[in-house]
């Protein structure tokens, strides 16, 4: 029997005590943790200690350090072209991946997007994808990386040999109360986009009521670390805090998300879906070098669709084919004449996920057709009667639910409230 360098409990109660733990205790700590040595009830402690005391950056990078070595790590230094992955918290109304990867490789340059599946209130772009008859999420290394050479776009499912030291440690920190701590979610995201081996990665930390942190301060601190150790991993990293309290778009849930997708690669689509792929792509194409790529004209001229039929086409999917379309819709209406003032994110990202489009376990299946039509946003001017959203769902029992969730979420008063921009701030190294 071999004998362990360390022991859990004193890793445990040297950052309960806010001590720093050493390089080779830590390291040790996600290692046993990975072979079961550390039990589950030991690593949930520690990261309640973290969440109390935190970590200092020399120990995040440690860390996420870790939590790559658990798994495999991927490399497309032969593509022979630069490679720029983006990254979002999440948020509601969120499609930007689907738009924005065709976008960013119709300048030549390769956008490997290993995304995830929506659990909760935010909506996953592989739930969103799948909506398109025939289009497939799971990819072999040797496919993502054919059609990143061939198409030079490919969103599709991350394997299980990235980070598995995350995946545990993430399911762990899910049922203890454990989530919110800013070393252990930085760690979690990057140890992920670093072991993809991506050159460059572009951050959009999303703040506001339909975001995972709701606060700007605490969005902050969370850009600034994951920027920290991408940029101390030799990955260019830059990040934009964006407003999430609101929904964007007019679209949340699925096959919907993919209809205003397909309309911001005609050159048209709902402003603000336009504006954030539009920053997200130039500060890619920035760390490509490409810091003066014209993105309107690739959106308006067509050469980003041309890519987005092809990645669609690559994978499987018919991007010509009908969308799915709802069975049961229900319209909600002004009750009297005035500007929208408020439309808050979590409420309708909670009804969407109630009317079908989420999962609240990993197992269920999501109803592609289901979700939000929203007919208006703040500062748009409503009659009474008038239509302000449209809720759609395969079964018209879900109705009930998704409305007491929205119960409050929008106001219509005299005039707009100020609201500020949408790309608020940008970090950078
Ligand atoms: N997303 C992740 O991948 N990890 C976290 O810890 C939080 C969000």
């Amino acid at each position: 029997m071999s004998v362990e360098p360390f022991d859990a409990v004193q890793v445990i109660t040297a950052k309960r005590d806010g001590g720093v733990v050493p390089e080779d205790a830590l390291r040790w700590m996600v290692d046993a943790f990975t072979r079961g040595y550390v039990s589950d009830a030991q690593m949930a402690s520690f990261a309640m200690a973290v969440l109390q005391r935190g970590m200092e950056r020399d120990e995040i990078r440690v860390m996420t350090d870790a939590m790559i070595a658990s798994g495999e790590r991927m490399s497309f230094a032969k593509l022979g072209k630069p490679t720029v992955d983006k990254h979002s918290t999440g948020g509601v109304g969120d499609k930007i991946t689907l738009p924005l990867a065709p976008l960013v490789a119709s300048f030549g340059v390769a956008v490997p997007q290993l995304s995830g599946r929506g659990l909760g209130h935010t909506g996953g772009t592989l739930d969103k994808l799948e909506s398109i008859p025939g289009w497939r999420a799971a990819l072999s290394n040797q496919e993502m990386f054919d059609q990143l050479s061939d198409v030079g776009a490919v969103i599709c499912a991350a394997g299980s040999g990235l980070a598995p030291a995350d995946k545990r440690l993430y399911a762990l920190r899910d049922v203890t109360g454990t989530v919110e701590a800013i070393p252990l979610i930085a760690s979690s995201i990057m140890s992920k986009k670093i072991a993809e081996g991506t050159d460059a990665l572009v951050l959009d930390v999303k703040f506001g009521s339909g975001a995972f942190m709701k606060d700007i301060d605490r969005a902050r601190e969370l850009a600034e670390t994951m920027v920290a150790l991408g940029t101390d991993s030799g990955v260019a990293t830059t990040a934009l805090l964006t407003d999430m309290s609101v929904p964007l778009g007019l679209a949340i849930g699925n096959a919907n998300e993919v209809r205003e997708s397909v309309e911001i690669l005609a050159g048209g689509g709902p402003a603000d879906v336009r504006e954030l792929t539009v920053a997200l792509a130039r500060e890619m194409l920035a760390l490509a070098g490409l810091p003066d790529a014209d993105v309107e004209a690739a959106l308006d001229g067509g050469q980003a669709m041309d890519v987005w039929n092809a990645m669609i086409r690559a994978q499987d999917g018919d991007p010509d084919a009908a969308l799915p379309v709802p069975r049961e819709t229900h319209v909600v209406t002004a009750s009297s004449s005035g500007v929208v003032t408020r439309m808050e994110a979590l409420p309708f990202g909670i009804a969407a996920w109630r009317l079908g489009a989420g999962r609240a376990r990993a197992e269920d299946l999501v109803v592609h057709a289901a979700g939000i039509d929203l007919h208006a946003k703040p500062g748009d001017r409503v009659e009474a009667g008038q239509a302000l959203f449209t809720l759609s769902a395969d079964d018209d029992a879900r109705f009930d639910r998704a409305l007491d969730a929205l119960e409050g979420a929008w106001e219509i008063g005299d005039a707009a409230s100020d609201v500020g921009p949408l790309v608020r701030e940008r970090i950078t190294a």
